[in-house]
């Protein structure tokens, strides 16, 4: 079922690309790899109102960060605060990922929860990045 998933999000991702004027923008890579993602984003009323995200990487980490893009656009600052690891996990399909692959599929939140508290000014609370990590 999660092969499936990634797969699709692998082939056909959402929200991938640059944004025009973004607020915030991060960039991060897997230490393991080298693999890169990149995300964008832009907010309006305490809102994503906008968000892509480019890189060169695996097929877990393009179709999470593709996934998480879905997950975040619309939702109100708190709301995106709450996305931790088994949110995005679950809507992966709970992919039964090793202590490896696990670090693929959690970099793009990583990136995305960074270009938020960089937006806020703020750096990642202590509890929330145990949560993405
Ligand atoms: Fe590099 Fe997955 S192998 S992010």
């Amino acid at each position: 079922m999660y092969k499936e998933i990634i797969l699709d999000y692998y082939k056909n991702p959402r929200n991938r690309g640059s944004l025009e004027s973004p607020q915030s923008i991060a960039r991060d890579s897997n230490p393991l790899c080298g693999d890169v993602v990149e995300m964008q984003l832009k907010f309006s009323n305490e809102k994503v109102s906008e968000i892509r995200f480019n890189g060169d990487g695996c097929a877990i980490s393009q179709a999470s960060a593709s996934m998480l893009t879905e997950l975040v656009m619309g939702k109100s600052i708190d709301e995106v605060r709450k996305i931790d690891k088994t949110v995005l996990l679950e809507n992966l399909g709970s992919p039964n990922l090793g202590a490896v692959r696990i670090k693929c599929a959690l970099l793009p939140l990583k990136v995305m929860k960074t270009a938020l508290y960089q937006y806020l000014g703020e750096t990642i609370p202590r509890e929330e990045g145990s949560a993405i990590s």
